[in-house]
């Protein structure tokens, strides 16, 4: 079908296709090589799907300022990363260290044969699988990157027969998913060919079933820390009800908590990854592969975990994020996508090291803001009032009913039921008003 006969099939599907065909069409871009573009990133596009690009602006990262850009639909998320960056940036920002950057591959294979003979030819194996690459490698060894290491992991005794190879890769500036599952690819022929062709294998065990070979989105060893920190009595006007040792103190619980309740860790995590995933966004990274490494990441120890840790020592409160961030700034979409182009332009054209940096205090942030507002005033507050225009959309407000709304909850709770009750009121103000001046 034709782009254009697919959107019709789909309409045919609603109500009113006429107005659907319409209702599509006009989230169409209007620059007919950009819309191809979109269209041509995935399969059977018949429109597009537009999410709100904001800034989060004045990060002080490591010494440099950064504007954040992020794509969020969640109202609340951008205004609290940029709270947050303004409290800290006048508290000696965010310091961040990069622990590693390497990313992990596997080829998992079924072999019946004696285990400890392959593990003495794994040197000849490697050689090989090595060689077999090299036509792949070599650009990524130019730029300093390429395979780090090859292994051979016997896992037979959980799964008969099961084994793999599991590489270590360094993919630079890249995320590195299409390097690593090429070089995979290439290890899984050779592996074939290595067993079938090899002298030292007799009958069963000239025959390997790769079953698959695919890069692990755990990546563990791509890990960046960012730390804040100041002097308690720096929280001292957070709220009138806290001094600052109290703030802490609270927070410091709510810290603990996440650490043991997995309830609570996975919200307090969510929190993290509503920053680090609208950053991912914007520049055109993979959001998936980086919210599932960080979640197996948090379970690393067999529970479930919040990721932050806070320390508090002699008056001074310490707040430290730890988290695997496979991302990239070359490659797929980076560049691609205009917006996401723009975006690594905005942030200065940053390597992934750089990107880690900026992503893992932009989830520190969105974290310390929710913390920060969940033990005091508690999240409605804020949250609703950023919610006030979609529920004031919803119900169709004009712009004048808008700004009405906006100066009347300055002060007023925000509930969907306040929303519709002030709107009744003021419209039906507003006929009572035209009823009295058309009887005049
Ligand atoms: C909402 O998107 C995120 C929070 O629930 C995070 C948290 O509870 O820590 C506010």
């Amino acid at each position: 079908m034709t782009k254009d006969q697919k959107l019709n099939f789909v309409a045919g599907h609603f109500e009113n296709p006429d107005e659907s065909v319409k209702e599509f069409k006009s989230f169409l871009i209007s620059d007919h090589s950009k819309q191809k573009l979109f269209d041509d990133f995935s399969e059977n596009t018949i429109s597009n799907f537009y999410f709100p690009y904001g800034i989060a602006p004045n990060f002080l990262i490591d010494g440099k300022v950064y504007h954040v850009p992020m794509v969020i639909e969640e109202s609340s998320v951008v205004a609290a990363a940029a709270k947050s960056a303004k409290f800290w940036s006048d508290r000696g920002g965010f310091k961040t260290e990069v622990l590693s950057t390497t990313k992990v591959g596997q080829v998992h294979f079924i072999w019946k044969g004696n285990a400890d003979k392959l593990k003495t030819l794994m040197p000849d194996l490697k050689d090989r699988l090595l060689e077999s690459t090299q036509h792949i490698t070599g650009n990524m060894q130019k730029r300093g990157g390429g395979i780090l290491s090859i292994d051979l992991v016997d896992k037979s005794n959980e799964i008969p027969d099961y084994f793999q190879i599991k590489a270590t890769f360094e993919t630079v500036d890249s995320m590195g998913a299409n390097f690593i599952n090429t070089c995979l690819e290439e290890f899984s022929s050779e592996l074939k060919s290595f067993f079938s062709e090899s002298p030292y294998f007799e009958n069963e065990e000239k025959n390997c079933e790769v079953i698959m070979a695919i890069l692990s989105n755990y990546t563990p060893d791509c890990l960046v820390k960012v730390t804040v920190g100041c002097n308690i009595s720096e929280f001292d006007k957070i709220d009138p009800n806290l001094t600052g040792e109290q703030f802490a103190w609270k927070f410091e619980k709510a810290v603990e908590i996440a650490k043991i309740d997995t309830y609570r860790a996975t919200t307090h995590n969510k929190g993290i990854f509503n920053g680090i995933d609208a950053l991912a966004l914007a520049t055109g990274n993979d959001f998936r592969a980086i919210e599932a490494c960080g979640h197996a990441w948090a379970a690393r120890d067999g529970k479930y975990k919040g990721l932050t840790d806070v320390k508090i020592e002699n008056g001074f409160f310490t707040y430290t994020l730890t988290i695997p961030l496979a991302l990239g700034t070359v490659g797929g979409l980076t560049t691609l996508h205009p917006l996401a182009k723009k975006s690594l332009e905005l942030l200065g054209n940053p390597g992934a090291s750089e990107l880690m940096r900026i992503a893992a205090a932009v989830g520190l942030a969105n974290n310390f803001g929710a913390i920060k507002s969940l033990i005091t005033k508690g999240i409605q507050k804020g949250h609703m009032k950023m919610h006030l225009l979609n529920i004031l959309n919803q119900f169709e407000a004009n712009e004048q009913e808008k700004e009405s709304a906006k100066a009347f909850f300055e002060d007023e709770k925000v509930t969907y039921n306040s929303v519709d009750t002030f709107l009744k009121n003021i419209r039906e103000k507003v006929i009572s008003d035209k009823a009295v001046l058309a009887a005049e």
